[in-house]
């Protein structure tokens, strides 16, 4: 049996950061006994151009049927026109709420070489492990009814922030069960000051706090949040909050690791794939950067640890996830730098396809 492995590039950069992971894969699936079968489908922005849509029927077809979806980026100067009917961004919005894939892993780790590539200060973010667990399929991204229409006193537009107690629930058990096995402190962030969903939120999260008693537990309002995370970022392990809260909290966060360009993620939810683990889409964190498309400037790190991800969450190669990590681990320890990792001190600025071929020789390297 082959893991059926989607590799949708996208737009701008996504195409160079996947092709580097891709290529990382490719060595995993050659040096160990596991059989990968690798599919291309085209999504967003290139998507619209070749078939009128983001994200095809047949791509979601094919996304349905695999075990494992890598995913670069999507969105573009050319598609970004935001009362066009067709955006690139449709295409990730639907590829999660068809995957069932609620729960969005984003971890951050400060790497001591690159404390220097963040503006905050060393004894502040040096030591830094945290994950944010984002709500990815419900909330204010996909309440009803969500547009701009017009009334008798002119222009209006609404959206609607729903939840569930079950889509609370599963993402919530689901950070408490992570935080079991790490540091056992849970951070759940809200607005329940506010909002109504925030406070079935907070009630629900509260109730399941009694289950996981050997977790630390503790409410977080979401504006207050946004500060903690940068003056003591220190003293959170998971972070759990809704969609739209964890897209916000996470770009912030992503700061504390000196570049976007370090940051992989998972998506997962709770189906199963062909080999028992769970199907998920793996991705970097940061967007198309269009402005530095096709010019082999782009950081691959986070798409290759996107990869790494893919391997330990829907593969269940855990060792063979920590072999890529080590070796982007070394490879920055040597000095090597992408554009975005300047100021992270290092002696030489790389391109793309060397960051790649670098980590892929540190890997060859351990085969024998
Ligand atoms: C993210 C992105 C997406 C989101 C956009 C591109 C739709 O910002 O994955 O964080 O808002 O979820
Ligand atoms: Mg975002």
């Amino acid at each position: 049996m082959a893991y059926k492995i989607l590799v949708l590039k996208g737009d701008g950069i996504g195409p160079e950061v996947v092709g580097e992971a891709l290529q990382v894969l490719k060595i995993i699936a050659r040096r160990s006994a596991v059989d990968m079968e690798f599919k291309e489908g085209i999504i967003g922005g290139h998507a619209i151009d070749a078939s009128g849509t983001p994200l095809p029927d047949e791509v979601l077809k094919l996304a349905q049927e695999s075990d494992a979806i890598l995913l670069g980026a999507v969105g573009g100067p050319k598609w970004d026109n935001p009362s066009a009917e067709k955006r690139p961004e449709q295409a990730l919005l639907g590829l999660r709420k068809a995957l069932g894939l609620f729960a969005n892993v984003r971890p951050v780790k400060t790497v001591k070489e690159l404390i220097a590539a963040s503006p905050l200060k060393p004894e502040v973010i040096s030591g830094v492990d945290l994950v944010v667990i984002r709500e990815l399929t419900g909330g204010i991204y996909y309440g009803k009814p969500s547009e701009k229409r017009t009334s008798k006193e002119g222009r209006e537009a609404v959206d609607t922030c729903f939840y569930s107690e079950a889509e609370i629930a599963r993402v919530l058990r689901f950070g408490f069960e992570l935080a079991r096995e790490r540091r056992k402190k849970l951070t759940s962030v809200d607005k329940a000051n506010v909002l109504s969903t925030s406070r079935l939120w907070r009630e629900i999260a509260t109730e399941l706090s009694a289950e996981f008693k050997e977790v630390a537990f503790e409410n977080q309002l979401v504006d207050s949040m946004a500060m903690h995370l940068l003056r003591r970022p220190k003293d959170f392990d998971v972070i759990v909050t809704e969609n739209m809260f964890g897209d916000i909290l996470t770009d912030e966060a992503s700061v504390l690791a000196g570049s976007m360009g370090m940051l992989p993620s998972a998506s997962l939810g709770e189906e199963l794939n062909s080999g028992g683990y769970r199907v998920g889409l793996y991705e970097p964190i940061h967007g198309s950067a269009p402005d530095i498309a096709g010019r082999d400037e782009a950081n691959p790190l986070a798409a290759i640890l996107s990869a790494a991800m893919l391997l330990e969450h829907s593969l269940g190669m855990r060792p063979e996830a920590e072999l890529i990590v080590q070796a982007v681990d070394e490879v920055i320890r040597d000095g090597h730098r992408t554009r975005d990792l300047h100021g992270g001190g290092g002696t030489k600025t790389i391109g793309c396809k060397a960051m790649g071929r670098l980590v892929r020789e540190k890997i060859e390297s351990e085969e024998g």
